[in-house]
């Protein structure tokens, strides 16, 4: 039976509390780990220059210029993060039904990665993701054509928005659009074009969730989102398909997979790692990040507690890295506890 537990020992021969005695016996005994190269930053950023906003729902958050934004990357590096993830947030105007900002090797993005890149070179990945909302006048990853959204012409511009993230340096594109097949054909744009080092992380099993609200005010897709995101990211009642989900993007080419959101999904985290073994990333979302810091500026939570066993929450699901907010937080954290 699947439900029979071995026996292990009896008390009280046995007594579990004796590993728990001392904080030495308790860390050599622990079975999870979290560091700082388990951490990908996702970062914000503006038009313009020397400004720094914060993003009301997710106090502790800003949006920077690009100028203001590396001195908060060089503190990453320095902390030992690998990556940073990249999210652009355009001015209204710039957004279109056609989304065409996207695919401008000149856009907001392209130039926030060739300053990354030039600034930090090898010692940092640079992560975009490859969907069409910040650039998007309706809010969608995809375009909107007579109220749905199509996947296939979708695709057709997520791989031009691929290629000039590519051209501008960027190692990691991570396909967040949901769209049917954009694994394979980004891939396949991508070796055409000589750029077979890139790698994808692809957000194979991504759910529509409530929990992504402050990461819309953020970039400013709130407010222009007409309806939800249901005919594309994944039911939240659905497991078996985030398994199939995974298993087409790594035919297609995925070098790592995600899971997202983070803390409600843990047992997605753990059987997608467990059938596939490939790299498996969680992204603990801006609602989840918005949640704990609202209980500790109201003095009902430890931040500092709540976020690191958060974090190893995930590992211990399986998770080889986590997307979050609380980044920065949890490196200074584990630097200073050792
Ligand atoms: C959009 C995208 C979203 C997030 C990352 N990429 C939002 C959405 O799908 O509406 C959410 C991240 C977060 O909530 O922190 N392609």
């Amino acid at each position: 039976m699947g439900n029979s537990v071995t026996v292990f020992g009896r008390y009280p021969a046995t007594r579990p509390r004796r590993n728990r005695r001392d904080g030495w016996t308790r860390r050599m005994v622990s079975e999870s780990r979290l560091g700082p190269q388990d951490l990908i930053w996702p970062v914000f950023f503006i038009e313009a220059r020397h400004k720094s906003e914060p993003v009301p729902s997710m106090p502790g958050v800003y949006r920077h210029t690009i100028d203001r934004l590396l001195p908060a990357v060089r503190e990453a590096v320095d902390l030992g993060i690998p990556a940073v993830a990249l999210f652009p947030a355009l001015d209204a105007e710039r957004k279109t039904p056609d989304a065409r900002e996207a695919t401008n090797p000149d856009n907001l993005v392209c130039r926030a990665v060739k300053a990354v890149k030039d600034r930090f070179g090898e010692s940092l990945g640079v992560i975009c993701d490859v969907a069409l909302d910040p650039f998007n006048s309706d809010g969608h990853d995809g375009l909107v054509v007579d109220g749905r959204v199509v996947n296939d012409r979708t695709v057709e511009v997520l791989c031009q928005q691929a290629l000039v993230q590519a051209e501008a340096g960027c190692d990691i594109n991570a396909p967040s659009d949901m769209m049917d097949g954009r694994v394979g054909a980004v891939r396949r744009a991508l070796d055409e074009a000589g750029h077979a080092g890139v790698r994808l992380m692809s957000y194979s099993a991504k759910y529509a969730s409530a929990f992504y609200g402050p990461f819309r005010d953020a970039v400013g897709t709130a407010d222009a989102l007409s309806g939800d995101k249901k005919t594309y990211q994944m039911d939240p009642a659905n497991t078996d398909e985030a398994l199939r989900e995974v298993g087409m993007d790594i035919e297609e080419g995925a070098d790592m997979v995600m899971v997202k959101p983070g803390l409600p999904y843990l047992d997605v985290i753990q059987r997608v790692k467990s059938t596939f073994g490939v790299p498996v990333f969680a992204y603990q979302v801006s609602g989840e990040y918005a949640m704990v810091q609202a209980a500790a500026d109201r003095g009902w939570l430890d931040a500092d507690r709540v976020v690191l066993e958060s974090l190893l929450g995930f590992r211990r699901a399986g998770a080889d890295g986590v997307l979050t907010y609380n980044a920065l937080h949890a490196a200074r954290l584990l630097q200073e506890h050792g």
